[in-house]
């Protein structure tokens, strides 16, 4: 090819190149173009490889052309380029503007789980009875969760509370540490901390090494309650128990105490309410099954021991203690039939609850 035809070519190319790009809106587009004119193996490419054959003298004029027309092709894909990032910009604008006149989004409401409403009710109603609230470690000590309470090692008792122990030994290579069991440590603590009159509830997560199913969790709640002062007794506790089921199940309601164990007090009972549901009047009754009764905490008066344990005078000071589950609480309450729906984080059984 001699030099004339050269130039005109790049002429041509160079015409072609930019009518091309001229009509293009996308960057994809634009990439196909710069491929076919400014690639390694694009029409430029092929003609400035043709320019190694020509003599010379002739070399240094085609050589500055296709320069030229390489510059200017690469500034005009380059311009092209801006224009589309500013359309598009544009573009985005368009989609994110407000219309500030428009009326605004209704915003989901949210409530309290229905967990934390029956917790606050629970506590509610001890405190206006001159309770107050205390809160303690989740990890405890085996020496408050059990030995102060009258739970040695190696005592029985300690098969009722199924533990997860701390994956740590001390230096005689025993667990010293766990998950509490139960709110119950709280009471040594508190005691240990205070000087009576002590009036406490203790609201709080409690972990137990359980199999779930429709009434067991094996991380639930429990509130603890204590009163020590002189000359409580369990007409007291009795008092303060059937109060407090009036106020949370309504005011009609009866109470039933039972003999129950539990090392930290003595005597033990468990308390039940008659059912609300069938009055105990209805054999299927899903509720109470029947039996007109339902059981909602452990309680009884604080063991001498126990109170000897914290540095209390059990001659001069007497108290009691309860411990319940504001879940089946909740689940009497509410006529739930799973506690695990509890946990569940299942929208349509939470927006039952209104707060
Ligand atoms: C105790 O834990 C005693 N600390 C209660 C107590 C305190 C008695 C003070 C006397 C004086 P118990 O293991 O029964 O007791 O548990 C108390 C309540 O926790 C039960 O009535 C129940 O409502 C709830 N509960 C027990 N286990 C579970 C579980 N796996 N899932 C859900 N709730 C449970």
């Amino acid at each position: 090819m001699s030099s004339f035809n050269i130039i005109d070519t790049l002429d041509n190319l160079q015409g072609e190149a930019l009518e091309k790009l001229r009509v293009l809106t996308r960057e994809e587009d634009l990439e196909s173009w710069r491929v076919i004119f400014l690639g390694r193996k694009g029409k430029l490419t092929s003609i400035l490889r043709a320019i190694k054959e020509l003599p010379q003298d002739q070399k240094q004029l085609v050589g500055a052309k296709a320069n030229q027309v390489k510059k200017t092709l690469e500034e005009s894909l380059s311009n092209s380029q801006n224009d589309i990032k500013e359309i598009h910009a544009q573009g985005i604008y368009q989609e994110e503007r407000v219309d500030v006149t428009r009326p605004g989004r209704p915003l989901n409401r949210g409530r309290l789980h229905p967990l934390t409403q029956i917790m606050r009710e629970i506590c509610g109603a001890f405190v206006s009875m001159g309770f107050q609230v205390v809160e303690g470690p989740e990890v405890e000590w085996d020496h408050y969760n059990f030995e102060l309470l009258n739970i040695p090692k190696d005592h029985p008792a300690r098969d009722m509370w199924n533990t997860l122990w701390i994956d740590y030994r001390d230096v005689n290579g025993e667990h010293p540490m766990l998950l509490r069991t139960h709110t119950s440590p709280m009471q040594a603590r508190v005691m240990e901390d205070s000087n009576p009159p002590v009036r406490v509830i203790v609201p709080g997560k409690v972990y137990r090494y359980e199999a779930t199913d429709a009434t067991h969790e094996w991380h639930f709640h429990q509130v603890e309650g204590l009163a020590v002062d002189e000359g409580i007794t369990f007409a007291n506790m009795k008092g303060t128990l059937y109060e407090f089921a009036r106020r949370v199940f309504g005011s009609e309601r009866r109470v039933r105490f039972r003999c129950d164990y539990f090392p930290f007090v003595e005597p033990g009972v468990d308390m039940s309410i008659d059912c609300f549901t069938c009055d105990g009047n209805d054999a299927n009754c899903r509720i109470c099954r029947g039996t007109g009764w339902l059981e909602i905490m452990g309680a009884g008066m604080v063991h001498p021991k126990v109170l000897e344990g914290v540095g209390y005078d059990p001659s001069k000071y007497t108290g009691f203690a309860f411990g319940l589950g504001p879940e089946r609480i909740a689940m009497l309450k509410y006529g739930i039939e799973d506690i695990r729906l509890f946990y569940s984080n299942d929208l349509r059984f939470l927006k039952q609850f209104n707060s």
